[in-house]
């Protein structure tokens, strides 16, 4: 399968991009894997014709929003993400009515119509430095509540945000944690900002997933405790082979992002379905708030 796959990669002038939470099998087949922000960015400076997006829906659009001239496959259609589900373009509109003058930063974790209302995206890698680089006092961010209350602790600003989270990350408790962390004493305590405030308060180092792989292969410690999905500790281990990665919690599997096999990928480049369109209206308006955020972290 992976040999049919790279036959037809080459054959559509295709790249295979796929998130850090996906099954192991399908990252090993990756020409690149990454998070949100590094794929969002690979996504726009790729020469291929065709780039298929192992991850779910909103990734898949931000590639069709920066990468208008090029077909975007997402191997499961029906790969949502139930946090970028819990804003629309409605809620958006009517959050920025009412705190007039306050920008609203949005996580790329959105849908392509809620960019398009948005004044700058960010990603979990860069929420502090976008939250910085805003004119206004006040900032509105959506949809994730942990990672608006998570970037507040590092701004004067004040921090109004909109109430969704991801269920995945807020599956873990301080419990699951305080257990994990007695087995393991000798563990670094890694999470995600998108964990609850009261898990983040315990943890040692809080970081995106690529924040996570940087970090670890890095850092001198040996074992570390890992709040995020549990698809990262591939990753991990492949990057760290000395170094051991416990889950915080085994209930950390994201259902939408388990949902893309090898057979996916191999149909919807043999058919070329699952293609991810965005209109021209909604597109050239989501792009301005995603390029606003490349251009902070470029800036910087
Ligand atoms: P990052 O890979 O950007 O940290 O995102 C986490 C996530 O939940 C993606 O769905
Ligand atoms: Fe969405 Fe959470 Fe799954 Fe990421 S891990 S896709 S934020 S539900």
């Amino acid at each position: 399968m992976k040999h049919e796959i790279k036959r037809l990669l080459k054959e559509k002038n295709a790249i295979l991009l796929a998130h850090n939470y996906q099954n192991a099998e399908i990252q090993d087949a990756a020409d690149i894997t990454g998070d949100s922000l590094g794929l969002s960015i690979e996504a726009s400076k790729t020469d291929a014709e065709v780039i298929v997006f192992c991850g779910v829906h909103f990734m898949a659009e931000s590639a069709a929003i920066l990468s208008p001239t090029k077909t975007v496959l997402l191997p499961r259609i029906d790969a949502g993400c139930p946090m970028a589900d819990m804003i629309n373009k409605d809620d958006a509109i009517s959050f920025k009515e009412k705190y007039p003058g306050a920008e609203l930063v949005t996580y790329v974790n959105s849908t392509a119509e809620v960019k398009a209302v948005t004044d700058i995206c960010c990603t979990s890698a860069n929420a502090i430095r976008v939250v910085a680089s805003v004119k206004s006092d006040t900032v509105l961010m959506a949809p994730d509540k942990n990672l608006a209350q998570y970037t507040a602790r590092f701004t004067d600003k004040k921090i109004i945000w909109w109430e969704g989270f991801c269920p995945t990350h807020e599956k873990l408790t301080l419990e699951d944690v305080l257990e994990t962390k007695g087995k393991h004493p000798d563990a670094e305590l890694i999470v995600h900002p998108e964990c609850r405030p009261e898990v983040i308060d315990v943890a040692d180092h809080v970081t995106s997933t690529s924040g996570m792989l940087a970090y670890t292969k890095e850092s001198k410690t040996m074992k570390f405790i890992i709040g995020t999905e549990i698809g990262i500790i591939h990753p991990l281990k492949k990057g760290s082979p000395k170094k051991e990665f416990i889950p915080a919690s085994e209930k950390m599997i994201c259902p939408n992002m388990k949902l893309t096999t090898l057979k996916d990928i191999y149909d919807c480049l043999n058919e070329m379905k699952g293609v991810v369109q965005v209109s021209e209206e909604i597109r050239t308006k989501a792009k301005k708030s995603l390029d606003r955020m490349l251009q902070v972290k470029r800036d910087e």
